[in-house]
């Protein structure tokens, strides 16, 4: 099994495990996870959720084999599925950032309350490079955290970005030491166990109030352009040198 779940303590850890694949999502592993926040939002006893990796990978976002063969084809798909829940989601989410985290791994950081990355990580929104665009509101997010100028590298070059970067530009709390960085954001999710829950989740409802349906409106808008750039010839070129193991030549296309 590729997502591992367990509560213990309040926290309801889910936890990407498909280290030889360097834990890209399938669209399975998406519903697991959708269907891992479901059961922790019903379950009286869980205070926090904890999202994590695995050593020196957090995960390398879509499964690129699996997005070509079943590519999401509507808002219930399972990756919509997850991104809704995840957003839905009253009781606060920890990430625990292990390792690198590519394309939707850094955008699912973005609807996390917390954030704690590991100072081996590398972040990278590379949709562009793959002849899409960026998804899940990060359109919209990114440059509201960081400012237009900073947004442009990540999104528009896909630029890598280091942990201290990430801090710097407000998408993640803190950087820790790799060994470190899970017990430290399960210390922060253990926190809401002597908190009450009544009050975290109108707070946090208040938080995301303002914006949610600005938000949604942009995912929506997001998705039909991702939807058919998935299709397009740019991407198809992007996705077969990555199989191939070669750097995409984008010189055909105007
Ligand atoms: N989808 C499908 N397979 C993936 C994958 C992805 N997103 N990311 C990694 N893999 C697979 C590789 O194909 C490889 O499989 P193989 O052993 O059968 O050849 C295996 O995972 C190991 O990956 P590899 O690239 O050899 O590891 P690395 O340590 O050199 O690099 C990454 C790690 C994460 C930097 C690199 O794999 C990468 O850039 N992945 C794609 C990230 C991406 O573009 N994500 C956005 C998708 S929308």
């Amino acid at each position: 099994m590729s997502i591992k779940t367990a509560t213990l303590n309040g926290v309801a850890t889910i936890e990407i495990a498909r280290p030889e694949k360097k834990n890209a999502l399938t669209q399975a592993m998406y519903q697991a996870m959708a269907d891992a926040i479901h059961a922790a939002q019903a379950d009286g006893a869980v205070r926090a959720l904890l999202l994590t990796g695995q050593p020196g990978i957090f995960t390398s976002g879509n499964d690129i084999e699996d997005f070509m063969q079943r590519p999401p084809q509507s808002e219930e798909s399972a990756v919509f599925q997850f991104m809704k829940t995840l957003l839905g989601c009253d009781k606060p989410v920890i990430a625990a950032v292990t390792g690198a985290a590519i394309g939707i791994g850094t955008t699912m950081l973005l609807h996390c309350d917390f954030v704690y990355v590991s100072d081996e990580a590398r972040l990278a929104m590379p949709f562009v490079g793959l002849g899409l665009v960026p998804e899940f509101a990060s359109s919209l997010l990114v440059p509201e955290l960081m400012g237009a100028r900073r947004a442009a590298e990540k999104l528009l070059l896909g630029d890598p970005f280091t942990p201290e970067q990430a801090v710097e530009c407000g998408i993640a709390n803190a950087v820790l030491p790799a060994g470190e960085v899970v017990n430290h954001a399960r210390r922060i999710a253990e926190r809401f166990n002597t908190l009450p829950p009544g009050a975290v989740r109108d707070s946090k409802r208040l938080m995301h109030g303002p914006r949610r349906e600005r938000v949604l409106q942009v995912i929506s808008e997001e998705a039909q352009l991702f939807g058919q750039r998935l299709r397009s010839p740019e991407a198809m070129e992007a996705f077969q040198a990555f199989f191939q193991k070669r750097q995409p030549d984008f010189s055909r296309f105007s």
